[in-house]
């Protein structure tokens, strides 16, 4: 059976991932969150202080990474543990931005991002979806929103918790963030070609989910 592949890509903060679930849970699609799958790797690697690329290319085959999906929904496993609840972190979020630039981390999900989507009807969010992982995906979409309002959302997320940072560093965390991930020498964040730019700086929530689903529609009909 051919199974329906969308591809979401972007910069950090822009809302693929909550996006994304909405869709799939509208329209009975998983919804594949890779950058969990990449944020699983830099918890390893922060417990076993091996964030240096040499460190997590020598332990990257002892890297056991699985999804499950319950009720649709993802959770990711790390040898075994159930690590989805522990990746959000300031530091992981970090490590993350590291561990993916190494070429041999990346090798080491891509065939199992490839294998869940041959299977699934899916979204897969991510940074090199569109260009690299599903470059026959049936629909590509960039999504992306001025650094200032992503950091703004976030801020609004996060300003009730104690140990709020402040807009500013939420800002430069941002931006350090998208520079690592455009200008990685493998699979940089891009927009693929024949992917379609939505910039969400001006949209509501519900407003990108519609737009989306919308599109996801037609492809179907
Ligand atoms: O989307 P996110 O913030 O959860 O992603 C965590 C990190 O993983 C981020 O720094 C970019 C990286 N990533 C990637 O390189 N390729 C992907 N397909 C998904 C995420």
């Amino acid at each position: 059976m051919k199974t329906i592949n969308i591809a979401i890509d972007g910069p950090g903060g822009a809302g693929k991932s909550s996006i994304s679930k909405a869709i799939a849970a509208d329209l009975g699609f998983i919804h594949v969150d890779t950058g969990a799958m990449y944020r699983a790797i830099a918890l390893y690697a922060v417990r076993n202080e091996c964030t240096a690329p040499e460190q997590i290319r020598a332990r990257i085959k002892d890297i056991d990474i699985e999804l499950k999906f319950i009720g649709g929904v993802q959770r990711v496993m790390l040898c075994g543990e159930d690590v989805t609840d522990y990746i959000r972190s300031p530091e992981v979020t970090m490590a993350a931005s590291k561990v993916s630039a190494v070429p041999e981390v990346r090798e080491h999900l891509f065939d199992l991002q490839k294998k869940i989507a041959a299977e699934n009807n899916i979204i897969m969010d991510g940074r090199d979806i569109g260009s690299v992982v599903l470059p026959n995906a049936d629909l590509k979409i960039y999504l992306t929103a001025s650094a200032e309002e992503r950091a703004s959302r976030r801020y609004l997320e996060l300003r009730e918790k104690p140990d709020c940072p402040t807009y500013e560093e939420i800002l430069a965390d941002i931006q350090q963030r998208d520079y690592n991930d455009m200008h990685r020498e493998i699979a940089p964040l891009t927009q693929a070609e024949d992917a379609v730019l939505l910039d969400t700086t001006s949209m509501g929530f519900n407003e990108v989910v519609e737009h989306i689903s919308a599109m996801i529609r037609e492809i179907m009909d």
